[in-house]
């Protein structure tokens, strides 16, 4: 494969009550440990914000609450993107929602706004409730994409 970039180290940082968004972090687990052997999984409340810096790619999983707010327990984890040297990180950011909601996914789309700014944003994906069979290819994109702008910031040749 082509894209295999063994040493690249990411972490996959993400919060679930239901377990929607904990069903989307497993898929995206195993497709990004196609492309490194270095993917840690978090729940964000166990995240080592001490280490955050030393990611190549941060990937962000989180539920929608309120009317289109971001989590509380994930806060923190927003703030750190603000606060540390985190620029050259690439992320990409996902999230489970509920069309019912006028704003769908929408910590989605504030995490998206702000790792725009802080971070080298490569995807985003949102995913109606629990993953289902159609959604596989989009994840597996979401992969693909984030890992090849870790690649191209590397200078690998793909
Ligand atoms: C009180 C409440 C508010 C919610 N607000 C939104 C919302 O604004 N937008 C949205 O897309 N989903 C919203 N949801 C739906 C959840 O984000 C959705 O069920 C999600 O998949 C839950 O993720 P989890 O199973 O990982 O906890 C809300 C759910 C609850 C209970």
């Amino acid at each position: 494969m082509g894209l295999m970039s063994y040493s690249m180290k990411v972490a996959i940082v993400y919060t679930s009550i239901t377990g929607n968004t904990e069903g989307a972090m497993e898929i995206v687990n195993d497709y990004m440990k196609r492309y490194t052997q270095q993917c840690y999984v978090y729940q964000v409340e166990y995240f080592p914000f001490y280490q955050l810096e030393s990611f190549d790619a941060i990937i962000i999983g989180t539920y929608t609450w309120g009317s289109g707010d971001i989590p509380h327990e994930m806060m923190r984890l927003y703030h750190a993107f603000e606060n540390y040297k985190t620029k050259d990180i690439v992320t990409g950011v996902f999230g489970t929602g509920d069309e019912c909601y006028p704003n769908f996914c929408g910590a989605v789309d504030e995490f998206r706004d702000m790792l725009y700014v802080h971070s080298t944003l490569a995807a985003t994906l949102k995913i109606e409730l629990l993953p289902q069979r159609i959604d596989e290819h989009r994840f597996e994109r979401f992969a693909q994409v984030v890992m090849e702008r870790v690649n191209s910031k590397k200078g690998i040749t793909v």
